[in-house]
């Protein structure tokens, strides 16, 4: 598969101007596409302000919900409610302040067996998304964060779950607290036809820079998000600042 040619940088001034951009975008993709939507969500905190604005006028009445699937791209194996969970945070700060079909809702289920669920998780992909010739599902726009050690979704450094090749899903373990979590793999990642990174903060500022400019750094996983559709980092000025 095709490297993406080069990323697309986008730098905004604040986190809500960043929020507004993708908001809007979701918004004409919705009302510009025949068939529903795929969207897989990050989790992490990143993704909050993005929600509030999703749930904000103009969007939060006008975005054409119902043809609108969200996915996730990582879960933690916690309960629904638990308060780790990437399902709670996006059902409090987005899906229950919007109309949105429960059968659009994918989540990721925490509170089942990992290996259980990263096989159920499979099948539910496979039965909502179209799959390419080579086998694999196509999202539509798959939402990323990155934590400071380049871990992305639940894909962290040195894992032996960046080499999968075959599945879509694998089961992952926080480096540092051992949580179990669920992931999507890096070959369902990079067979999406458009893959945003949204990061901020200062904290991040150097492994952004190191990654956009590609310097010897195929050892994090977010610098292994190399899709063949369009690859996209939303930064605000203070993750850019040494770009
Ligand atoms: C998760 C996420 C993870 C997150 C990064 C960044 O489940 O934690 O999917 O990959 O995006 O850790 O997290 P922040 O947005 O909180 O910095």
């Amino acid at each position: 598969m095709e490297k993406n040619v080069s990323p697309e940088i986008y730098v905004f001034s604040d986190t809500w101007s960043i929020a507004e951009n993708l908001s809007e975008d979701l918004q004409k993709q919705a009302l510009k596409s025949e068939k529903k939507i795929t969207v897989a969500l990050s989790g992490g905190s990143t993704p909050r302000v993005f929600f509030q604005c999703l749930v904000s006028p103009p969007f939060q009445n006008k975005i054409l919900w119902k043809k609108i699937h969200f996915f996730w791209g990582d879960e933690r194996c916690v309960p629904p409610d638990h308060e780790d969970s990437n399902y709670r945070m996006t059902r409090e700060m987005l899906l229950d302040h919007i109309s949105i079909p429960a059968e659009n809702i994918h989540r990721i289920q925490g509170e089942a067996p990992p290996a259980t669920e990263a096989d159920r998780y499979t099948i539910e992909i496979s039965n909502h998304l179209e799959i390419s010739e080579k086998g694999w599902p196509v999202f539509d726009w798959i939402i990323l964060g990155m934590g400071t050690d380049g871990h992305t979704a639940s894909l962290f450094p040195e894992s032996s779950v960046l080499q999968e090749q075959k599945e879509f899903c694998v089961t992952a373990e926080h480096p540092e607290t051992g949580q179990p979590r669920i992931s999507l793999t890096l070959p369902v990642i990079n067979h999406a036809r458009r893959v945003s990174f949204l990061v901020t903060g200062a904290k991040k500022a150097a492994l952004v820079a190191r990654i956009i400019k590609e310097e010897g750094v195929f050892d994090f996983p977010a610098a292994r998000v190399q899709p063949a559709g369009r690859l996209e980092w939303y930064l605000d000025e203070t993750a850019a600042s040494l770009l």
